[in-house]
């Protein structure tokens, strides 16, 4: 029997290793060293078999040549995405947005001369995030489109093809109070079908955060989440993407970072807020310079919650 691990004897060379490692992080930023190789030669073997192309070779001059073929970088970056994200994730964060962020924006909304809120879940998966955020948003009383607009990209088809059907096994649902699922939710043969309604609330594009031709046509946000997304890429690319979420945020904007994201020896434009549920990054008001870096360095140094779950 042949062993899972075994790539039908397809081997990376060091020079296709690089060739490819070099191609994904300019095209998305996905960063792989040698640590995740194997992993690399893994995903590209399953993409090689599946065309039969016989080669590694012949697959890099594939994607290269899409005269070739269909556009094969699409499928490759399905391949090596990590998608893994679940409603409610990091909740006490999403607490920290509606109860106290969007608390705020409401209150000052004559000054965004009476505008919906902007947020925008970059890097979305199928997602959960951006409908947490939706059923949150509504539960605290605020009208999807009216008071708040949901904006969610990610750069894999898969995923957003996903996001957008809005059908979700057990597995998403591991922090969900089972409340909110029966009210936003239909059950279909052990599978979760979320209401039309709620799939109105979230707009889905597809966006890679690279593409800053693309990412221009984005309209100025109030919040950014960009959670369990950077940690993917490379130094270089997480400084770029950062540069462009501080253009992308009007000035007094929050942006939020997973749990074991920071913008330390990334940015020191952005000022650290603490919140009363959690610590959150925020663009500067004009004439308000980010405080001291070495306050930020220290500040973001501090041990964050992580907890999860539904309310202490
Ligand atoms: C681990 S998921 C995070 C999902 C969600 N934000 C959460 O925290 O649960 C990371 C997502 O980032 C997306 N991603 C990776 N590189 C990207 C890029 N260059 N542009 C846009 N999205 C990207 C992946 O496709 C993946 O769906």
């Amino acid at each position: 029997m042949k062993s899972p691990l075994t790539n039908d004897g397809l081997t990376l060379t060091d020079t296709e290793f690089r060739m490819f490692a070099d191609l994904i992080r300019k095209h998305s930023g996905l960063d792989f060293d040698e640590a995740s190789r194997f992993l690399l030669e893994r995903r590209l073997a399953r993409r090689v078999r599946e065309l039969e192309l016989g080669s590694f070779a012949a697959y890099h001059y594939r994607i290269r040549n899409s005269s070739s073929g269909p556009d094969e970088l699409p499928n490759l970056i399905d391949e090596l995405t990590t998608n893994e994200t679940y409603f409610f994730r990091e909740y006490g964060q999403l607490r920290a947005l509606i109860d106290e962020i969007f608390e705020e924006l409401q209150f000052d909304r004559e000054k965004r001369g009476g505008r919906p809120i902007n947020v925008w879940s970059a890097g979305c998966s199928s997602g959960e995030e951006p409908y947490s955020v939706a059923m949150l948003a509504r539960e605290a009383g605020l009208k999807p489109g009216v008071d708040v607009h949901v904006y969610a990209s990610d750069i894999s088809r898969r995923m957003l093809s996903k996001a957008r059907k809005g059908v979700y096994r057990e597995a998403s649902f591991r922090e969900t109070d089972p409340h909110l699922r029966e009210k936003y939710f239909i059950e279909k043969d052990r599978l979760w079908q979320i209401s039309d309604d709620l799939k109105r609330d979230v707009d889905f594009i597809h966006l890679n955060l690279l593409n800053n031709s693309k990412m221009a046509l984005l309209r100025t946000m109030d919040v950014i989440l960009c959670r369990n997304v950077i940690i993917y890429f490379d130094i270089d690319t997480k400084c770029q993407v950062i540069e462009t979420f501080y253009e992308k945020l009007r000035p007094g904007g929050h942006l939020l970072l997973g749990h074991s994201e920071s913008l330390i020896n990334l940015s020191t434009s952005f000022e650290l807020r603490h919140l009363r549920r959690d610590m959150v990054y925020r663009r500067p008001l004009p004439g308000m310079d980010a405080a001291n870096p070495w306050n930020i360095a220290a500040a973001a140094a501090l041990p964050r919650s992580d907890h999860d779950g539904i309310d202490e």
